[in-house]
């Protein structure tokens, strides 16, 4: 249990709202096992036909909690990662998933849109992947998804160098239905489910499993793990995470890969 996901069920559509705005809704383990509670839960429960995500504050989400990935990088976390655990049922999802997305959207914060159906951008959503600046890799497929989506290079350019993407690039690279005013994002995303709940749900799930390819995001997934649990037990990683909480840059060119 967290306070820092609301989780709501009206009309068919299950809203999950990330509520940790003064860390910029930054997901802690917490926040991923009660997105996977309510994602599982909307597999079993026929009564919910759409699931939301949204954000509270100024940011849709940080990502990953540094200080999460701070502890599990010198063994202080040894635990089962509940974001791992997310991002499974992120790749398996049958109902459909739906997005409104205002201020930054960083590291699985955007790679999570690629599960989604339907992405609704604030004017002032800004998605990027920094995922070699913190000497990670790319997760939740999105090594594979991105680039099918937007193409190699501007891929590259958001894992490698950390290069956003704003709202209009994002729209117009196809990573996003529409880009409206901040004002009207969640009326306008809850408008969209709300269009969903009155389509047949056995042909939306057919639908959906057709235009993806589950066993492929899924061994895909598998691979960008086994790498990740690698890479954050590096001094590269190491390194990245002492210099966020420390407000510096980091020095790459002293510690070893
Ligand atoms: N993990 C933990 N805490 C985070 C966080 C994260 N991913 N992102 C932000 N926070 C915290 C900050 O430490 C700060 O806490 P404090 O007020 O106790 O000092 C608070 O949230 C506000 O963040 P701040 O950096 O001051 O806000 P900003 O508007 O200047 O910048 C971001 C916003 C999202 C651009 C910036 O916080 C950032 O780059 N965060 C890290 C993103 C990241 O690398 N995520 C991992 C991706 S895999």
């Amino acid at each position: 249990m967290t306070e820092h996901v609301k989780t709501e069920i009206a009309a068919g559509i299950m809203t999950l709202t990330l509520a940790r705005a003064d860390k910029k809704n930054a997901l802690s383990q917490a926040m991923y096992s009660a997105m996977s509670d309510g994602l599982e839960r909307a597999e079993k429960d026929p009564s919910i036909r759409v699931v939301l995500f949204q954000g509270d504050g100024d940011s849709f989400t940080a990502g990953n909690d540094l200080a999460d990935f701070s502890a599990q990088a010198d063994g202080r976390d040894t635990g089962e990662s509940q974001a791992f655990r997310f991002i499974s049922n992120l790749g398996n999802a049958t109902r459909p998933l739906v997005a409104a997305v205002q201020g930054n959207a960083v590291g699985v914060g955007t790679t999570m849109l690629l599960h989604c159906d339907l992405v609704y951008l604030a004017d002032n959503a800004k998605l990027m992947t920094p995922f070699v600046n913190l000497a990670l890799v790319p997760e939740a497929a999105s090594s594979w998804l991105l680039p099918a989506r937007i193409g190699h290079v501007r891929a590259y350019a958001m894992f490698a160098l950390g290069e956003p993407l704003d709202a209009a690039t994002a729209l117009a690279c196809g990573l996003a239905n529409a880009v409206v005013p901040a004002a009207d994002l969640r009326a306008k995303a809850h408008a969209a489910a709300e269009a969903l709940t009155k389509r047949p749900m056995g042909s939306l799930a057919h639908t959906k499993a057709l235009m993806r390819d589950m066993e492929k995001i899924a061994a895909q997934i598998g691979r960008e793990s086994a790498l990740f649990r690698e890479r954050l037990q590096t001094g590269e990683a190491r390194e990245a995470f002492a210099a966020f909480a420390e407000r510096r840059k980091p020095d790459f060119a002293k510690v070893a890969g």
